[in-house]
C-alpha cells in the first residue's frame, strides 16, 4: 500500500537552530543563547548566534523548499524575538518576520505548520524559575495568543509544543540542555508545566481561533525488553519518558505508576487543583518524532545504572525514578548520533499510539538522520541519509496498512543546522549548509525526496 490522497509531505526546523540574528530586531536572549555560550556546553563551544543565517535568506530558503516541491513546511515561532521580556510587552518586529515567512509559504503553495515552542525559553522567564514553576505556562499562553492573533489568518495547524521530554529531562535532569540544570525534582516540576502550558495554550489558541486545529509533538520512546527484567525496567521508563505526557494530555490523569516511581523524589504537590483539566484540552493530530529505539533491563548489581540512551553528553541522569533501569549498547549500524537504525520501530511506535487513542490523527512530525556527509564536485551522495529514509517511510506505509490514520510526514531536516549540544557538528539535513559560505547544497536525499513528493513512490 502507498500513500493515502492528501498526504502531507512535508520538512521541519527550528528557530534557534536555524534562524542566527540573536540579536536583531529586538530579539533578546533565549535560554539556549546562553547555554551555548557558556563554555564546555556545546561541542567546540558552537552557538546559535548565526546558525544558517535563516533570518536574512528566508526567501531563498523558500525558494528551495518550493524547488523541492514540499506540501508544507513545519518551522518554530522564536518566543525572544515576539515578547523579549518573557511576558508583556510584544514586538512587532518579530511577529513581523513569520508574517512574511507565512506569506512566502502561501504564494509558494506550502502550507505553513506552526510551532510555539522549540525550546528557546526566554532568558528572563529562566531567571524566575523557567519549567520549574507555573508562571511560565501562564507566560506561554499569553504569549500563544499574541502569534495566534497575528498569524492565524493565515495558519491552522499549531504545535504547542515540540518534545517537552527533552525540555524537561535533558534541560533539567540530565543538564545536557539548556538551561543545564540537575535537579531530577526540577525535572518533573518541567515536565508538569510544560504539561501546563499546552493545555493553557491550546485554550488560548482557541480562544481566538475557534476552528484551529491544535497539535502536541512528542518523542514518543520506543523501548526493547531485555531479558526478564525487560517488562519493569520499559514499565517505567515508558512511564516517565511517554505516559506522563500522554496521560494528562490526552486521558486527564498521570499514571498512577508514576507516582510510585518518583515518591522518593516528590509527593506531585506542585500539581494544583484544575491543572489536569486544564492540559486535559481535545487535539486534533498528535504530532510524532521517531529516531531509534532502545534496549532496556534493570541494572544487575550495585551502583548506578549503565546509560547508552542516546542523549548523552552528562553524568546526570533523565530518567527520574528510573535510575535502575540499564540501557543496554545499540546495534549497528549506527547514525552519527549513536543512534540505531531500527524503522520497525516507527511501525510499532504509530500502531501502539493507534490502537491507544484510535480516534486521533497522527503526524510524522520528525524523522532522519545525521551522517558525516562528504561534498563531491558540488554534490552530496548521502546513501546511507536515502536509504534510511526509505526505509523509514516504509515502516510509515506499513502502520498505515494496519490502519493507521496517519495524515503527514516530515523530515528532519530541511537543512543541516545546530544540532544543540553537538553544534555543527552533526549534519541532519537533506540540504547541506556551508557554513563558511552559507551555501545551500541539494543532497541525494533532497532529490531522491523531491521525486517521492512527485510521484508517490519511494524510489
Ligand atoms: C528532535 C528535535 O526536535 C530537533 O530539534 C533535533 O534537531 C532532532 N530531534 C535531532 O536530534
Amino acid at each position: 500500500m502507498g500513500f493515502p490522497d492528501g498526504f502531507v509531505f512535508g520538512s521541519a526546523t527550528a528557530s534557534y537552530q536555524i534562524e542566527g540574528a540573536v540579536d536583531e530586531d529586538g530579539r533578546k536572549p533565549s535560554i539556549w543563547d546562553v547555554f551555548s555560550h557558556t563554555p564546555g556546553k556545546t561541542l567546540g563551544g558552537d552557538t546559535g548566534d548565526v546558525a544558517d543565517d535563516h533570518y536574512h535568506r528566508m526567501d531563498e530558503d523558500l525558494d528551495l523548499m518550493q524547488s523541492l516541491g514540499l506540501h508544507a513546511y513545519r518551522f518554530s515561532v522564536a518566543w525572544p524575538r515576539i515578547v523579549p521580556d518573557g511576558r508583556g510587552a510584544v514586538n512587532q518586529a518579530g511577529l513581523d518576520f513569520y508574517s512574511r515567512l507565512v506569506d512566502g509559504l502561501i504564494a509558494r503553495d506550502i502550507t505553513p505548520i506552526v510551532t510555539l515552542y522549540h525550546w528557546d525559553l526566554p532568558q528572563v522567564l529562566e531567571d524566575e524559575g523557567g519549567w520549574t514553576v507555573r508562571s511560565t505556562a501562564e507566560a506561554f499562553a499569553d504569549y500563544a495568543r499574541v502569534v495566534a492573533e497575528a498569524l492565524g489568518d493565515r495558519v491552522d495547524t499549531w504545535t504547542t509544543l515540540n518534545e517537552p521530554w527533552c525540555a524537561a529531562f535533558l534541560g533539567y535532569g540530565a543538564g545536557v540542555h539548556a538551561p543545564g540544570r540537575t535537579e531530577p525534582l526540577a525535572a518533573l516540576q518541567a515536565a508538569h508545566h510544560l504539561n501546563l502550558a499546552h493545555g493553557l495554550g491550546a485554550q488560548a489558541i482557541r480562544s481566538v481561533l475557534p476552528d484551529a486545529k491544535i497539535s502536541i509533538t512528542l518523542n514518543l520512546h520506543v523501548f526493547r525488553p531485555e531479558g526478564p527484567t525487560g517488562p519493569e525496567a520499559v514499565r517505567r521508563v515508558d512511564a516517565v519518558g511517554n505516559r506522563i505526557f500522554l496521560g494528562p494530555m490526552l486521558e486527564g490523569a498521570y499514571p498512577p505508576d508514576l507516582f510510585g516511581d518518583t515518591a522518593a523524589i516528590t509527593d506531585w504537590s506542585f500539581v494544583q487543583e484544575g491543572d489536569l483539566e486544564a492540559i486535559n484540552q481535545p487535539i486534533d493530530v498528535i504530532g510524532i518524532n521517531y529516531y531509534s529505539t532502545s534496549r532496556v533491563r534493570l541494572h544487575e548489581g550495585d551502583g548506578v545504572a549503565a546509560r547508552n540512551d542516546g542523549h548523552g553528553g552528562g553524568d546526570a541522569n533523565p530518567w527520574p525514578g528510573s535510575e535502575a533501569v540499564e540501557f543496554l549498547p545499540l546495534e549497528g549500524p549506527l547514525t552519527d548520533m549513536g543512534w540505531n537504525i531500527d524503522p520497525q520501530g516507527l511501525t510499532d511506535l504509530l500502531v501502539s499510539v493507534h490502537e491507544r487513542y484510535p480516534d486521533l490523527p497522527q503526524m510524522v512530525t520528525e524523522n532522519g538522520a545525521a551522517f558525516p556527509d562528504v561534498v563531491e564536485d558540488g554534490a552530496v551522495h548521502d546513501v546511507e541519509r536515502t536509504d534510511y529514509l526509505r526505509r523509514h517511510f516504509a515502516a510509515a506505509q506499513d502502520a498505515i496498512a494496519q490502519g493507521v490514520d496517519l495524515r503527514g510526514y516530515f523530515v528532519w531536516s530541511l537543512m543541516d543546522n545546530f544540532e544543540w549540544g553537538y553544534g555543527y557538528s552533526k549534519r541532519f539535513g537533506i540540504v547541506r549548509v556551508d557554513y563558511d559560505t552559507q551555501e545551500r547544497i541539494p543532497k541525494d536525499s533532497a532529490k531522491w525526496y523531491a521525486e517521492v513528493i512527485r510521484t508517490g513512490e519511494l524510489g
